[in-house]
C-alpha cells in the first residue's frame, strides 16, 4: 500500500516512522510518504489561507495550493481522505474496507477547514471520504491521519506477527457487535499482594476461554453499555 499525507505541518506526521507503522515501511508492507502544502504555494509567505466569504472567524485554506497537490499525487485508483469533525465516522470497519486499497491520500486541514469546492472538484474524479475519529474537535487533520493510518497499516498482511491478536480485538468483526478486551496478566504471580486469578494457571483451556469470555462480556456491559449486548461467539454472561 501506498500512503501519501499533505500537511502544513510536515514534522506533525514524524511518528509513522516509529514502532509498528515505522517497521511497516522498513519491512516494504506500505510506503509512506509526506508532502508540504506549502510547496505549492506561490506567493513570498508561501500562504495556503484567507479570510472565509461571507465573514467569520478563523481562516479557510485556499483551493490552488490543494489542486496542485493532489493533481500530482491522485491516481484512479486512490481513496482521498479528508479528515474533518464534520465527516462520518471513521471506525474498524472502515479500517478493513481501506486495508484493501492500493492508495490512500490524506488531506490535512488546518484553521476552519479546506475551501468545500475542493472536494466537490475531485468527489466525481476518486474515492473520497470525508471522515472525522469522534465526537470532539481537533486543531487539524493530522492527529486524525496519524490514528487512521495505524489502524490501517495494523491490519494488513505481515505487519501484525500473530493473526489471532487481530482477530481477538475490540471491534475485530468491524461492526462494533463483538466484545471488548478483557484482563490480562503477566509475571509476577503475586505483585504487591495481588494474586493473578487461579484459573489462568489452572492449565484447564477450556475453562480459561469460558472465563475470559465472561471477562469480556462483563466489561463490555460496565464500559460500553451502547454497544449490543451480545457479540462474537459469545452469547452473554457465563451462568453460575
Ligand atoms: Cl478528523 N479532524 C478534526 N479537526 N477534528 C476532529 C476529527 C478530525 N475527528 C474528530 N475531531
Amino acid at each position: 500500500m501506498r500512503i501519501d499525507i499533505v500537511s502544513i505541518f510536515p514534522q506533525y506526521l514524524a511518528p509513522v516512522q516509529l514502532s509498528l507503522v515505522g517497521r511497516a515501511q522498513s519491512d516494504g508492507l506500505i510506503d509512506i510518504e509526506i508532502h508540504d502544502l506549502r510547496d505549492a504555494a506561490t506567493d513570498r509567505h508561501r500562504t495556503v489561507d484567507d479570510e472565509p466569504y461571507g465573514g467569520g472567524p478563523g481562516m479557510v485554506m485556499t483551493p490552488e495550493p490543494w489542486g496542485v497537490t493532489l493533481d500530482r499525487l491522485l491516481r484512479p485508483d486512490s481513496l482521498l481522505v479528508v479528515p474533518t469533525p464534520s465527516g462520518r465516522r471513521f471506525d474498524q470497519r472502515t479500517a478493513t474496507a481501506w486495508a484493501d486499497r492500493r492508495h490512500l491520500v490524506f488531506a490535512c486541514g488546518r484553521y476552519e477547514g479546506i475551501d468545500t469546492r475542493v472536494m466537490e472538484y475531485y468527489r466525481p474524479r476518486v474515492d473520497l471520504a470525508e471522515v472525522c475519529i469522534g465526537d470532539y474537535v481537533l486543531a487539524g487533520g493530522e492527529a486524525a491521519t496519524l490514528v487512521m493510518v495505524e489502524a490501517v497499516t495494523r491490519l494488513l498482511p505481515g505487519v501484525v506477527g500473530n493473526v489471532q491478536s487481530i482477530v481477538d480485538d475490540s471491534f475485530a468483526d468491524g461492526d462494533m457487535e463483538s466484545l471488548l478486551e478483557g484482563p490480562v496478566y503477566t509475571r509476577p504471580a503475586n505483585w504487591r499482594g495481588m494474586e493473578v486469578p487461579s484459573i489462568l494457571l489452572s492449565g484447564d483451556h477450556g475453562s480459561i476461554a469460558r472465563w475470559r469470555r465472561d471477562q469480556a462480556w462483563q466489561r463490555t456491559r460496565q464500559m460500553r453499555p451502547d454497544l449490543p449486548p451480545r457479540g462474537g461467539t459469545s452469547s452473554g454472561p457465563v451462568p453460575d
